[in-house]
């Protein structure tokens, strides 16, 4: 019985230091959910709009704000606050929580909202009238959890690939009058003023306090922040 029972520990401590490595695979966050493509590369097709590509950023940086550890202010639709009952950090609860139905652009719970003004409430950042129309050619395409990986080794460089990487995922909360942690990530001059052992840790998801990976709830594709690090160890120049 005693030999049973000190193989079941055995057992129970190697599960949960494997459960633990998981943490460090590649790419846990996006490998993992199940997809109508499977992982079409470079270059993307221009007529179609892709889930994680196009779609998810817009939805984190605009909806999924979470609750911020410093000033304790209230977080939006990420999986932990959950407003409303909708979470827009991951396309299951997109689809289910937001009330998205493939081939009706105008309806639910998250179109009706977005289309009347009421989302993103006023005091946020605004979605333009191009990212809305981004959104809803998703969704008359079926709204489908379709996966391109949009990058080419060359997108390490700043202007044609970091910028508008951390243009489309970071800049909606690190933008404006308030910005996201007090950081602001509008320009090179601001970009460079993060420290690079923060910024690093933030987007490979390396801290303790979860809500300081970034982006909050919506991990980035391990190829970008392969290409954020390239550009870090590159000596983060402006070129
Ligand atoms: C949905 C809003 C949102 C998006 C999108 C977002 N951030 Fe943040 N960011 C925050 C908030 C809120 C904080 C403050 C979190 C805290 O202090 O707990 C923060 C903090 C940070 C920090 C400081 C972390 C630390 O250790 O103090 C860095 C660096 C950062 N963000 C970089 C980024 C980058 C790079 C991106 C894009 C890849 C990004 N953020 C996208 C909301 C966001």
């Amino acid at each position: 019985m005693k030999i049973y029972l000190s193989a079941l520990i055995t057992l129970a401590i190697c599960g949960m230091i494997l459960a633990g490595s998981c943490k460090h695979q590649p790419d846990p966050y996006w490998s993992n959910i199940p997809r109508d493509t499977a992982g079409v590369n470079a270059p993307c097709d221009p007529n179609i709009v892709y889930f994680n590509k196009d779609i998810q950023p817009l939805l984190t940086s605009y909806c999924s704000v979470p609750r911020n550890s410093t000033t304790n202010a209230r977080g939006c639709h990420d999986a932990i606050s959950n407003r409303e009952g909708v979470n827009l950090s991951n396309y299951n609860s997109i689809i289910k929580t937001g009330e998205v139905n493939g081939g009706s652009p105008s309806s639910g719970k998250m179109m009706e909202s977005i289309l009347k003004g009421d989302m993103p409430q006023s005091n946020w950042p605004q979605l333009s009238a191009d990212q809305i129309a981004l959104i809803q050619k998703w969704i008359t395409q079926g709204a489908k959890n379709n996966y391109c990986a949009e990058c080419d080794t060359a997108g390490y460089k700043f202007a044609t690939g970091i910028f508008p990487l951390i243009d489309k995922s970071c800049k909606a909360c690190h933008s404006g009058t308030s910005p996201s942690g007090g950081i602001m990530l509008t320009n090179y001059t601001e970009i460079m003023k993060v420290d690079t052992a923060v910024l690093r840790r933030a987007i490979t998801w390396g801290n303790t306090t979860l809500s300081k990976n970034m982006p909050p709830s919506t991990k980035l594709m391990n190829c970008q922040i392969d290409n954020i690090t390239k550009w870090i160890n590159d000596g983060r120049k402006n070129n």
